[in-house]
């Protein structure tokens, strides 16, 4: 596991945008595993002005959401869908054919979460994933207690989840359950990047860099794979 420590939030945007910009570059087809949550906002914003300035940047690249809450259609503003139509899928050329989240208001949400496996595997596998991480560890929706070598599954969403997210959902009801890429799903990325900023991630950074390895602290799994760079602001060390 590879650490950086950026000065601040705009630093580590432009850092993430650029190892995907480069990942794109290199390789036209690429498969990404993306985050949604407030920690990679500045990166796609960094990606839609960069985007807007060349021809063609994703045109060919496939992108795999790593969750979505169940029961919310993709039309509302809280769903995973309307966070990535607005704020990268909207505005870059990205073939809407190979933007990939699973479908929360599926009829059979066991069903969707074996399609959603299916169809990584058969894009060829996630190349570069994204990550944010929980206050608590979690990453992507896997809650501590989580098995490292599950992969694409319904959970419940523990109440302090529910309540970091519940300003997406005011006046409404907060969703209980989730489709998540499972920790064995994201351990199989090819390379794997964690964003982590902010005061608040403090705990979650100190108790990632001890090197513990305990399902109860999920991000902890990464210390397993063999390519993970960890980016990090000063706020948050
Ligand atoms: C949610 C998402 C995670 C994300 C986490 C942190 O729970 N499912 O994928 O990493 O929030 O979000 P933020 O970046 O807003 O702190």
């Amino acid at each position: 596991m590879i650490w950086e420590t950026l000065p601040n939030y705009d630093a580590l945007s432009q850092r993430a945008a650029s190892i995907l910009f480069d990942a794109i570059r290199n390789d036209p087809r690429a498969v990404l595993g993306l985050p949604t949550g407030r920690t990679p906002m500045g990166m796609y914003d960094r990606m839609i002005a960069e985007c807007s300035r060349q021809y063609h940047c994703f045109r060919e690249v496939t992108t795999f959401n790593l969750d979505e809450y169940v029961g919310i259609p993709r039309e509302h503003p809280g769903s995973y869908c309307a966070f990535m139509k607005h704020h990268l899928f909207d505005h870059v050329d990205l073939d809407p054919a190979r933007t990939h989240i699973p479908d929360g208001m599926a009829a059979d949400p066991d069903a969707e979460c074996a399609r959603y496996e299916r169809r990584i595997a058969t894009a060829g596998g996630l190349d570069l994933t994204f990550l944010g991480l929980g206050s608590n560890g979690h990453i992507a929706f896997n809650e501590p207690g989580t098995p490292f070598d599950w992969h694409t599954r319904v959970v419940a969403l523990t109440p302090s989840t529910r309540k970091a997210n519940e300003s997406l959902f005011a006046g409404g009801d907060i969703p209980t359950r989730a489709i998540t890429m499972g920790i064995g799903t994201i351990l199989e990325s090819r390379r794997i990047v964690l964003l982590a900023g902010g005061k608040n991630k403090h705990d979650a950074i100190a108790r990632l860099q001890s090197g513990e390895q305990s399902i109860e602290f999920p991000a902890s799994a990464l210390w397993s794979h063999e390519d993970v760079l960890v980016l990090v602001d000063r706020a948050s060390v």
